[in-house]
């Protein structure tokens, strides 16, 4: 039998020690919310892949899906030869997504790669550099993902320098003493003293903040953000890369505030532990050219 104790030390002579592990537990095999290592030990699994096995591990829909698949083809990429799959995805996605009107999606293979279209779409779409994001948001590990990540240890120090124009304001936190209405304060203190709105292309929130310690975006918040959207022309964009998916209870977190966004990137539960992402956004933003 192969241990633990083993297998971690052949990963920390393998593996660099920039990716950090929150256990030392080898999995073997998991089974719905259960996970057995390679001791044989069962444990109760709270972690789901930070939020990726939303229908829990080897749900027999997701695993019937993937070996019907691979029976077809495993890639042939849609620039070259589109297929079906992946319109029909985009189909069901425009129809779900939190965004109003027409909308139309892309697919990628990772969340990060999903908030760095929605930043390029949202420049696109508006002629305008400056995005704003929130203290202790998290947007992923590229360099953009970083520049929008509010959290400096352990995602940001070291790794500079960052993509310009991107600009960071407190989220309200009662924890950390902060108020809706101070936010919306510090934003448009942002607007008058810094960066004119007419020069930001995009706001990215997560209505429910993952890495940040699970912060609730209050719906008076997520409100006002859309009303200061809608009348300076920024493409409000909504990260629901951990919240999406019924994680929250509703399919999307920004069901529960009753607002649309303009843009919504989607990754994690999305396709139950494969490696997709989805940005899904008004059609005419989505167009952009
Ligand atoms: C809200 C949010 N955005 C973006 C990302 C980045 O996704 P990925 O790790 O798939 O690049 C994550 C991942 O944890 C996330 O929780």
């Amino acid at each position: 039998m192969t241990t633990n104790a083993e297998l971690h030390a052949r990963r920390a002579a393998a593996v660099p020690r920039g990716i950090g592990n929150v256990t030392q537990i080898y999995p073997k095999r998991a089974k719905n919310a259960e996970i057995w290592d390679e001791e044989g030990k069962r444990y109760i699994d709270f972690g789901a892949g930070i939020a990726v096995v939303n229908t829990g591990h080897q749900h027999p829909r997701i695993v019937d899906a993937v070996k019907r698949q691979l029976d077809d083809f495993s890639h042939v990429c849609f620039q070259v030869t589109p297929h079906e799959n992946y319109v029909s995805l985009a189909e069901r996605l425009n129809g779900i997504a939190p965004v109003p009107g027409p909308a139309k999606t892309m697919l990628a293979s990772t969340g990060a790669e999903a908030v760095e279209n929605a930043v390029k779409v949202a420049r696109c779409f508006t002629g305008r550099p400056g995005i704003v994001s929130f203290s202790g948001g998290f947007h992923g590990r590229t360099h953009m993902g970083m520049a929008l990540t509010g959290k400096a240890v352990p995602y940001k120090k070291g790794f500079g320098p960052f993509p310009a124009d991107i600009y960071n304001v407190p989220f309200p936190n009662v924890f950390h003493g902060t108020s809706s209405t101070e936010s919306i304060k510090a934003l448009k203190a942002l607007f008058k003293y810094q960066s004119d709105p007419s020069t930001i292309a995009g706001i990215i929130v997560e209505p429910v903040q993952g890495e940040g310690g699970f912060n609730i975006a209050p719906a008076e918040f997520l409100a006002e953000l859309r009303a200061l959207c809608d009348e300076h022309g920024i493409v409000l964009i909504a990260d629901e890369i951990q919240t999406g998916f019924a994680r929250t209870g509703r399919m999307f977190a920004l069901d529960h505030a009753g607002i649309k966004a303009d843009v919504v990137t989607l990754a994690k539960g999305l396709a139950g532990g494969m490696p997709l992402s989805a940005i899904v956004g008004r059609a005419d933003i989505m167009d952009a050219s």
